[in-house]
């Protein structure tokens, strides 16, 4: 999910095609985790995905001859297993552009005390979290639906979605959820951790590409780079084999990590096959972005996800996405292209990106290769 690309709007970069006044709800937007309380025996059309996009629940592969989804040991980048802890997280960006991070140095009280608060949100009565449903140009605030487009196939699952970071981005006032009353200081708190551990991982996957261990930050405006947090609530459904709680996409920013109630759900692509995700408690999810995937020429992966919901339980995950700002210009890093390796990618600002990604829609990878050269 693009976390930037409407917001985009409120950065006055003008997108022709989508103007804010043109842009009016077309149909009512619907909260889902609303419409899973009453109980409804049959999902309604509107979430029903195609054959060809729905999750085979009946057969979700966990560990597959291509094996699972790499789990790393952060703590090995400060001892004797540094060199094979790098081998690990080059590895884990080049063919599966996802792995599960343990010993981030993200206090585990800090985690749970964050996925707790976003939950305490998100049982709150309806009409306390519509006072900040977002606008139709916008993506920050509570929000079921991406795009105004009259009978899109939407996602079985509501979010809340606010700056992290800059300081002068985040309107804590206006932007944050006042209840529960502890939501500000903990998602302070987990905002300088989750800083922390960007940063070094950064560096690392800088260094993992043979560049200087500023390279990846000093093009993506570190430490200011934008982290914007979406936090997603999935009912529980009445038929999971025919919806999804996110559509198949890739994430358009840098780098993105995933903090998750431990319900299994995220399936993550694998050439043509779709791998679910295992959770390991206090595990954080990071996933490589397309932004990441063009200045690494192409090295590191930003890998395709989806997510599928359950019959009876809700499912929570809180993604932070590491976004740059629109007027970064990215192009594949000098140092990785030569006479052997061209630029498979042309240079182009973020907003260049965000423009084709408004146009195209979120499907799939399409945007990132059209900027193939
Ligand atoms: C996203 C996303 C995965 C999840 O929000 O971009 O991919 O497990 N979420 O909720
Ligand atoms: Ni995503």
């Amino acid at each position: 999910m693009n976390a930037d690309f409407l917001i985009h709007q409120e950065l006055e970069t003008p997108i022709p095609i989508m103007v804010e006044e043109e842009l009016t709800w077309k149909e009512p937007v619907q909260r889902v985790q609303a419409l899973a309380e009453k109980g409804l025996k049959e999902v309604p059309p509107s979430y029903i995905r195609p054959v060809s996009e729905r999750p085979c629940l009946d057969k979700q592969i966990h560990l597959g001859d291509d094996g699972s989804i790499p789990v790393i040991d952060f703590s090995g980048l400060e001892d004797h297993r540094r060199e094979d802890t790098m081998d690990q997280i080059s590895r884990a960006c080049e063919e599966w552009g996802f792995f599960q991070l343990i010993n981030h140095c993200v206090p585990v009280p800090v985690m749970d005390r964050t996925v707790a608060a976003a939950r305490e949100f998100f049982d709150l009565p309806l009409e306390e979290k519509q006072v900040y449903a977002n606008k139709p140009w916008s993506l920050v605030g509570y929000g079921s639906r991406i795009g105004v487009t009259e009978g899109a196939i939407l996602d079985w699952g509501d979010y809340f979605l606010h700056y992290l970071w800059p300081l002068d981005k985040r309107d804590v006032d206006q932007e944050w959820p006042r209840k529960p009353a502890s939501y500000v200081e903990t998602l302070d708190e987990y905002t300088h951790a989750l800083h922390n551990l960007c940063s070094r991982l950064l560096e690392a996957l800088s260094e993992s590409l043979g560049l200087r261990k500023d390279y990846i930050g000093e093009i993506f405006g570190w430490p200011d780079t934008n982290l914007v947090l979406r936090i997603n609530y999935y009912p529980p459904c009445p038929s999971p084999d025919l919806t999804l709680g996110v559509g198949s996409h890739s994430d358009g920013g840098v780098i993105t990590f995933l903090l998750h109630d431990n319900v299994p759900g995220l399936q993550v692509r694998k050439g043509d096959r779709w791998l679910l995700l295992e959770p390991i408690p206090n595990a954080i999810v990071v996933n490589i972005a397309d932004q990441l995937q063009i200045l690494s020429n192409g090295r590191f992966k930003s890998v395709e996800h989806r997510v599928a919901v359950n019959k009876d339980t809700v499912r929570m995950s809180l993604a932070t996405f590491c976004n740059p700002d629109v007027d970064t210009i990215i192009a594949p890093a000098e140092d990785l292209v030569n006479d052997d390796n061209p630029a498979l990618y042309r240079a182009m600002t973020y907003g260049e990106f965000l423009e084709s990604l408004c146009r195209d829609g979120l499907k799939g990878k399409d945007y990132v290769e059209s900027f193939r050269r």
